[in-house]
């Protein structure tokens, strides 16, 4: 099946898929969000993320280096009448946003395709508060196109869900693929503390948190 060179109808419809959403929908699980966390998620793509957060935190906002994902998201925020959202454009490691600004900062799928990720990181703990939280999701080293097969085939993935799948794993194949050792590495350089790194997907993704403690060198 051939993929979709647009990559907001791309990302809105993967975002859609069953799949996809269970994902998501456990790594917000796994941020354990106080009801009056004010989170931002980077990376948002047509923010699905940020929608289920709005859901389950004060306030969401979304950002993106791409302002047709954003208008994207948007719409759809829009649509669900959402108003504890708000989204803005902005590119990494410099974040539109002041020091110090959300208790919790995301970004599943983006780390992974940055040139230089412990600056993006910098980046995310930069927007983060004092004793905040920085969250990831990426794939391992375990994930590639014969094992995303693999278990493609095991679960029966069809048709966009079979392709889009096999596609991360092509993607992953061509960009970073950190291990727990390297999460871990990367979070202590940037002085981030109390890490949690659990593997997700048949061993396929990794997702990671840490706190920021005051004073962290990303200031
Ligand atoms: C693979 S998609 C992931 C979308 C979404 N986070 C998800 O998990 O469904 C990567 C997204 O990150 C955005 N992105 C990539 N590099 C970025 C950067 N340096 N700063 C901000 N956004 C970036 C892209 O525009 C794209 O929307």
């Amino acid at each position: 099946m051939p993929i979709d060179t647009d990559f907001v109808s791309y990302f809105t419809q993967v975002q859609a898929s069953a799949g996809w959403d269970r994902i998501l929908a456990s790594f917000a699980r796994f941020l354990v969000l106080d009801r009056s966390a004010c989170v931002l998620d980077v990376g948002c793509g047509p923010g699905s993320l940020v929608r289920r957060l709005a859901h389950e935190a004060a306030f969401a906002q979304g950002c993106d280096a791409d302002h047709c994902m954003i208008e994207q998201a948007q719409c759809l925020a829009q649509a669900e009448g959402l108003i504890n959202v708000e989204y803005r454009v902005g590119v990494l490691p410099k974040l539109p946003y002041d020091a110090d600004t959300f208790d919790v900062v995301t970004a599943t799928n983006v780390i992974f395709l940055q040139h230089d990720p412990v600056a993006a990181l910098r980046g995310l703990a930069h927007v983060c508060k004092p004793n905040g939280m920085v969250a990831m999701l990426n794939p391992s080293p375990q994930m590639n196109v014969a094992a995303a097969t693999a278990l493609a085939d095991q679960q029966g993935l069809i048709d966009f869900n079979r392709a889009s799948f096999i596609n991360w794993a092509n993607v992953a194949e061509q960009n970073h693929r950190f291990s727990a050792e390297r999460i871990t590495q990367m979070f202590e350089t940037i002085e981030l503390s109390d890490i949690v790194i659990e593997s997700k997907i048949s061993g396929l993704a990794l997702f990671a948190k840490a706190r920021k403690r005051d004073g962290g060198k990303e200031r």
